[in-house]
């Protein structure tokens, strides 16, 4: 089986406006030029939606070898939705990964199981790669309840899926307590987490979707655990809040032991 291309995806949240997005691509281009994205891997940067435009042409115009992602997007694809955007525009922007289903989605703003699965329909239709986020929290951790959690997550936006389509779908494995805490899961911790991701998805989708599908891990990475979470064998890439809003450090961690 081929190796899968590992993602390093930069989420930037609620950070950087277009102005500063614009430095930090310039940033971040002038460290690729020197030693480039290496091999098998590759690099996405999800700025908010008023940075996206910028973003893209920057990134075009130089000829950066870095994705353009979005960070949710909504359901439908035009309509009377006050303050939302489409996952139709965003593909017209050259938008090529969808965070959907965050944490910070389902619990500030209240998105459910329901919602998230028609967002990711909503990708798919426009024909842009999901990164689906699953994780438990820590009460759930406590509980012992992390894998039934997660298989509930991935069952409610997965289910009934093309083996296709799920091989293509991307799984970001973030505990909720390792978010913007500091608190990492141990490198093996992510390891098992990532390696049940793909039994439930086989167990959806068969062989054809357990090979083809990513999954990411998130939560406080930084580029000194980098390198040893993205050892396990079934882990596919990063999802880096935090220590993505700095170029040089998510430079490093697009790096890491490569
Ligand atoms: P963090 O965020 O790296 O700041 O913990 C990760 C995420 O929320 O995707």
């Amino acid at each position: 089986m081929a190796r899968r291309t590992v993602l390093v995806s930069a989420n930037w949240k609620m950070h950087h406006n277009h102005l500063e997005a614009l430095r930090y691509v310039q940033q971040l281009a002038a460290l690729l030029r020197v030693e480039g994205v290496p091999a098998g891997r590759e690099v996405c940067l999800h700025p908010p939606f008023t940075s996206l435009r910028s973003v893209q042409v920057a990134l075009e115009s130089d000829g950066v070898p870095v994705s353009l992602g979005a960070q949710d997007c909504h359901e439908e694809d035009r309509g009377a939705f006050t303050g939302a955007v489409s996952a139709e525009m965003l593909a017209r922007l050259a938008v090529r990964y969808v965070i959907v289903g965050h944490s910070e989605r389902r619990i500030l703003f209240g998105e459910g199981d329901d919602l998230v699965r028609r967002k990711l329909d909503a990708v798919l239709r426009h024909a842009m790669t999901p990164i689906l986020c699953v994780g438990e929290r820590l009460a759930e951790r406590e509980a012992g309840e992390a894998e039934e959690r997660v298989e509930a997550q991935l069952r409610a936006a997965l289910d009934g899926r093309d083996p296709a389509v799920l091989a293509r779908v991307v799984v970001a494995y973030e505990p909720v307590w390792a978010i913007g805490t500091g608190r990492t899961a141990t490198a093996a911790d992510a390891q098992t987490m990532a390696k049940q991701v793909r039994a439930v998805v086989e167990g959806l989708g068969g062989a054809t979707a357990r090979d083809g599908v990513r999954v990411l891990y998130g939560g406080s990475v930084t580029p000194e655990n980098a390198a040893e979470l993205l050892a396990g064998r079934d882990v596919d890439g990063l999802l880096v809040g935090g220590a993505s809003l700095d170029p040089t450090r998510f430079h490093a961690i697009v790096r890491a032991g490569s």
